[in-house]
């Protein structure tokens, strides 16, 4: 017979559930992580080192922190939210169980029946080709793409006549997408929606591509559209989530222009929690059965492996066989082929160990549980909030994967700021402070046209905070958070900035010397 629960212990129960229930009020909180520390590393460098790290900031990394020695970081690493991930013990026992062989390596199924588990069962039917990470994917679909429109190789009713060249439009390509298209002689233009415009927080899906335009240009004369790209969350625009709506809107453009629809997945997992939360008829579907309608609507998708992965290092590119893009570029899955074989290595592996494989398909059942992204996600807000309790501007909502401190509004007293990089000069100090964040804004997205320094289009003027997964608690976050503080609080005396070397080089944010000018 089954324990009876008594009425005494019944209302104790009621009130575990009331406290399960509420929202944390920092510094108080309700509910346990959904996980516990299983391994931990001690960090071996000092807290007040302050005049150390100015010294290495200046003299070694010259204000670019990509060139900062991370293990000389006491605080938080916030530079990136890829690869950064902590893995789970699951993994961990996975990699261990890595199958080493020469190609098709056991991994390599399991990672395909993974997908059709994690994407729906209609990714059966596709092309799994790996590779070491996101980028590589990019340059390998972009490259075999202009090569076969180059050769002609596209079916009869695939591309219009173009007059002005290719366009591949996107809600937000990432810097090393929009780098790698346009290296290969296409256009790469962001449309961003009306919403990301408007300062209203409930305006929930801000990285959704501006549909009217997409479909003015898709009607219009200037140019073929090979494919179009849409990337979930919108890195770019603020890592803000789509909607469903707006997927379903572009899948019918698409198939009206016939024009093939990928997506950037790379926070695929994390978009879905939005479109649960806050999207009109979702809240009582799962993540998993959302991840896979999102997924019915697109030809294919490329991903780097090191965001909702769960994954240190990896990527895949993933193309639907009898779909659009097929239909369009008959020959394109061969062509691609060849290019994996001279570059990355056989498609069953990629560039990647056995072990790797084994990993990712742990981190992609792991990534769509609701208790893994509902604290993902809210540690991500909590530490976002904790700015704007102390003033700081930063994009709302807040997006899923990192926090975007809003530079204009940053400095909207400060003459000059954007000729004195004041974006670059924060990311400086906050390297003395101890944390490591990254400017996304007018440097690393502007460029220098015929000799003059010309703001991306559109604006975007951000320092991005990017929260890795599972790696910080939030007293670490918080103390990265007052750090900003003090930097805000006395935001009149943050010194200029000036370059030194690489102003006009391709992505120059990765390559550039800077210095502090007072
Ligand atoms: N697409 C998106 C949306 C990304 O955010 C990234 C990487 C890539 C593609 C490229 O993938 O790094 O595996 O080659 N984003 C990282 C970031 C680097 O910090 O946002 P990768």
């Amino acid at each position: 017979m089954e324990l009876e629960t008594p009425e005494y212990i019944k209302f104790f129960i009621s009130k575990f559930r009331e406290l399960a229930a509420k929202d944390p009020d920092l510094p108080r909180y309700y509910k346990p992580r959904p996980y516990r520390n299983a391994a931990v590393k001690f960090r071996h460098c000092a807290l007040n080192a302050y005049e150390d790290r100015y010294r290495l900031a200046v003299e070694q990394a010259h204000l670019n922190v990509f060139k900062f020695p991370a293990h000389k970081l006491p605080g938080c690493d916030l530079l990136s939210d890829s690869g950064t991930t902590t893995m789970t013990m699951e993994q961990w026992s996975q990699m261990l169980l890595g199958d080493e062989a020469y190609g098709s390596n056991e991994g390599y199924y399991e990672l395909n029946a993974q997908i059709a588990e994690t994407f729906g069962e209609k990714w059966k039917d596709s092309e799994l080709l790996i590779f070491h990470q996101g980028r590589a994917c990019e340059h390998a679909l972009f490259k075999v793409l202009r090569d076969t429109l180059r050769k002609g190789e596209v079916s009869v009713e695939a591309m219009r006549k173009n007059k002005s060249g290719y366009i591949i439009p996107s809600n937000g390509h990432f810097d090393t997408t929009e780098a790698n298209i346009k290296d290969n002689e296409f256009q790469a233009p962001n449309l961003f929606c009306g919403e990301y415009y408007r300062n209203d927080p409930d305006l929930r899906f801000k990285g959704n591509i501006h549909i009217e335009k997409l479909e003015r240009m898709l009607a219009g004369e200037e140019g073929g559209i090979p494919l179009i790209y849409f990337t979930i969350t919108n890195n770019t625009g603020g890592g803000q989530p789509v909607s469903m709506d707006n997927i379903r809107a572009v899948h019918k453009l698409s198939c009206k222009y016939k024009a093939p629809f990928f997506f950037d997945a790379a926070r695929f997992a994390e978009n879905a929690w939005f479109i649960k939360r806050y999207e009109a008829g979702f809240q009582t579907r799962t993540i998993a059965e959302i991840v896979k309608e999102m997924f019915t609507y697109v030809d294919g998708f490329h991903i780097s492996c090191k965001k909702d992965g769960l994954v240190n290092i990896g990527g895949a590119l993933v193309i639907m066989k009898n779909s659009l893009f097929t239909d369009n570029y008959p020959h394109f899955l061969d062509r691609l082929m060849n290019h994996q074989l001279m570059t990355e290595a056989h498609p069953t592996y990629g560039g990647l160990a056995g072990r790797d494989l084994k990993g990712l398909v742990e981190g992609f059942k792991t990534v769509v549980r609701q208790e893994y992204l509902d604290y993902r996600i809210g540690q991500v807000h909590r530490f976002g909030r904790a700015l704007l309790r102390n003033g700081i501007p930063i994009l709302t909502p807040i997006g899923g994967s990192a926090v975007y401190i809003d530079i204009d509004k940053f400095f909207k007293d400060v003459p000059d700021a954007d000729s004195r990089l004041k974006g670059i000069s924060l990311t400086g100090l906050l390297l003395i402070a101890g944390h490591r964040l990254c400017e996304l804004g007018i440097f690393a997205f502007g460029s220098m046209k015929d000799g003059v320094e010309t703001p991306p289009e559109p604006r975007v003027n951000f320092v991005r905070a990017a929260v890795p997964r599972l790696v910080y608690e939030d007293q670490d976050l918080s103390a990265a958070a007052e750090a900003v503080t003090v930097l805000y609080d006395n935001r009149d005396r943050i010194p200029g900035v000036k370059v030194t070397h690489g102003q006009d080089l391709t992505l120059r944010h990765f390559k550039a010397d800077f210095e502090f000018v007072d």
